[in-house]
């Protein structure tokens, strides 16, 4: 998430979850891999961003598949919504 340029990371405005997904060929449903709920933005009883504990939304899986197909990746920030990533996987 954020590549190129980081994306926010604040009690205001940051990334609350990642999906990822995958459909295998010549299936015509995706099957959810994992998700995952980054819960902590620096909130705290001193108020917005002073816990000094930010969830990060840099994540790692692994499945394993027979088949070939497309990995989806979905983020969903709190101001932007959802943004989606498609990578194909090759078996060989
Ligand atoms: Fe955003």
């Amino acid at each position: 998430m954020g590549k190129e340029i980081a994306h926010p990371n604040t009690a205001e405005h940051h990334i609350q979850s990642i999906e990822v997904y995958f459909l295998a060929e010549g299936e015509k449903f995706p099957f959810q891999v994992a998700r995952f709920e980054l819960n902590t933005h620096g909130e705290s009883t001193q108020g917005p961003n002073t816990s000094t504990v930010f969830s990060e939304p840099n994540v790692a899986v692994s499945f394993k598949t027979e088949k070939s197909g497309t990995i989806y990746v979905t983020s969903y920030c709190n101001i932007h919504g959802i943004w989606k990533n498609t990578k194909e996987l090759k078996v060989e």
